[in-house]
C-alpha cells in the first residue's frame, strides 16, 4: 500500500466524522507524530502537542504539517503542572491523549530515573489536570506490561507481570489511570500496542537500527540467539487504533491493539539484509539483554469488535519502511551524527562507522 493511501484512509474504513480538539502529549515522537498526522490530515481535528523534546522528540517529525492552521506546538514536560495547565488553558481540549514516555528498554536498564518521573509523576499530573477539567483521557500503553508469554496471546484480562524498568513504570502508570476511573469516575481509557515499526522511529529500536546499520555498512548486533519473538504493528495501524478507542471505546476499559504478524528477531534482521542489499556477514550475535522477554503476543479481539482492524502486513510494511529510511537521510543523518553516536558506543561497546 502506498503511503498516500495510508494517510488518505477515510470514513469508509471505519473512521468517525466528528472533529475533536485534542491535547496530544508526547506528540513529537514516533507514534505520537504519526497519530497527529492522521488526526489533522484525515479527521480534521485541532491538535495541540505538548512535548518535552527529549532526545526522541523532534520537531522534524512535524515537517509536513507544522504550518497547518489547526496544529499547535508547546514545549513542556508532563510532570510540570504549570506547563500542563498552560497547555490546557491555551488549547481548551476535549480530550488528552498521552504518548509521552521514555520508551527504550535498554536505556531503562542503564538509567531508569527518567522512566519513573515521566511515567509515574507525569501521568499523575496529567490525570489531575484531566480530573480538574473533566476531560476524556487516553493513556497509550504497551503489551510489555503483561511480561513475556511462551504460547498464545495476552488478553486484557492477563495479569500485569512487567519485567524491565520500562514496562514496570508503564504498568504503574496504567494502574494509576485505572484508579482515577474507579475512584473519581474520570472518563479514562487505555490502549496497549504491540511492537511498532514504520517511518520516523528513532534508530535505537531494532528495526530502524538494523536498517541504518545495514545501509551504512555497520555491524548488525543481534542480542543472544535472536529467537525472541515480537508481534509487529505498523505505526499507522496503532495510531488508527488509538483514535478508534478514543472515539468508540467504553470508558474505564483497556483495549489491546496487536499487529497481524509475529517474527523472530533474526528473521527480521535477515529480511532487512535482503531488502537493503547488505551482506549477511554484517550480522553479529552479541551479549543478550538482561532479563530479555522472550515473546510478546497480543489478542486484539476486543478492539476488533469495535470495528478496528490492522491493515498493513509486516512483509509490506517492512519493505516500505526500509525504502523510507533509504529515501530520507535528511531525517536520520542529524541523529546518527549527534548524541546517538555516544549512546551507541556506550550500549554496544563499538563506534558506528
Ligand atoms: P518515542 O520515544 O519515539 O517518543 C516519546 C515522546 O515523548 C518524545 O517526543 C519525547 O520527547 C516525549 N516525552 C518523553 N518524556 C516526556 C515528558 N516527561 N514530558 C513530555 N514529553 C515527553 O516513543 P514512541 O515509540 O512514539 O512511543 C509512544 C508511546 O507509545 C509510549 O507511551 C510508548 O510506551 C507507547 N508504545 C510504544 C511502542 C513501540 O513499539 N514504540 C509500542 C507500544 C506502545
Ligand atoms: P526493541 O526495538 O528495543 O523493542 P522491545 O525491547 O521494546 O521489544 O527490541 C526489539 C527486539 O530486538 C528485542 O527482542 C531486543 C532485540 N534487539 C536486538 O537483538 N538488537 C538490538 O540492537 C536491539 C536494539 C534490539
Amino acid at each position: 500500500m502506498a503511503w498516500a493511501a495510508i494517510w488518505q484512509r477515510g470514513p469508509e474504513q471505519g473512521w468517525d466524522d466528528g472533529q475533536m480538539k485534542l491535547l496530544v502529549c508526547g506528540g513529537a515522537g514516533f507514534i505520537g507524530s504519526t497519530f497527529v498526522r492522521l488526526r489533522l490530515l484525515e479527521h480534521g481535528d485541532e491538535v495541540t502537542v505538548l512535548d518535552k523534546l527529549t532526545y526522541a522528540g523532534r520537531e522534524e517529525n512535524f515537517h509536513d504539517f507544522a504550518e497547518h492552521p489547526r496544529f499547535h506546538f508547546r514545549r513542556g514536560a508532563i510532570e510540570d503542572p504549570a506547563a500542563v495547565a498552560a497547555a490546557l488553558e491555551a488549547s481548551s481540549p476535549e480530550a488528552i491523549v498521552n504518548f509521552a514516555a521514555e520508551t527504550h528498554v535498554d536505556r531503562s536498564i542503564a538509567e531508569p530515573d527518567a522512566f519513573v518521573s515521566t511515567h509515574a509523576l507525569g501521568t499523575y499530573v496529567l490525570l489531575e489536570a484531566a480530573r480538574t477539567h473533566a476531560l476524556r483521557y487516553l493513556q497509550v500503553s504497551t503489551d510489555e506490561v503483561y511480561g513475556s508469554i511462551e504460547q498464545g496471546p495476552f488478553t486484557e484480562h492477563s495479569p500485569l507481570r512487567p519485567s524491565s524498568p520500562y514496562s514496570a513504570t508503564k504498568a504503574g502508570a496504567d494502574l494509576l489511570v485505572q484508579s482515577y476511573f474507579h475512584t473519581y469516575q474520570l472518563p479514562a481509557l487505555i490502549c496497549r500496542g504491540s511492537n511498532n515499526y514504520g517511518p520516523y522511529q528513532y534508530p535505537e529500536k531494532l528495526i530502524p537500527l538494523m536498517i541504518l546499520n545495514a545501509l551504512q555498512g555497520d555491524a548488525l548486533p543481534v542480542y543472544g540467539d535472536g529467537m525472541q519473538v515480537r508481534n509487529w504493528i505498523h505505526s499507522t495501524d496503532f495510531a488508527g487504533a488509538i483514535g478508534h478507542v478514543l472515539e468508540h471505546g467504553a470508558i474505564g476499559e483497556v483495549y489491546n491493539a496487536g499487529g497481524p504478524d509475529e517474527q523472530a528477531n533474526i528473521a527480521v534482521v535477515n529480511r532487512i539484509v535482503e531488502l537493503s542489499g547488505a551482506d549477511q556477514s554484517q550480522i553479529e550475535h552479541v551479549s543478550d539483554r538482561p532479563g530479555h522477554d522472550r515473546r510478546y503476543s497480543l489478542s486484539s479481539e476486543k478492539v476488533r469488535a469495535l470495528g478496528w482492524n490492522p491493515r498493513v502486513r509486516f512483509s509490506d510494511g517492512l519493505e516500505q519502511t526500509v525504502a523510507w529510511y533509504r529515501d530520507n537521510p535528511w531525517w536520520w543523518e542529524p541523529i546518527r551524527s549527534g548524541d546517538y553516536r555516544e549512546y551507541y558506543e556506550r550500549q554496544y561497546g563499538r563506534s558506528l562507522g
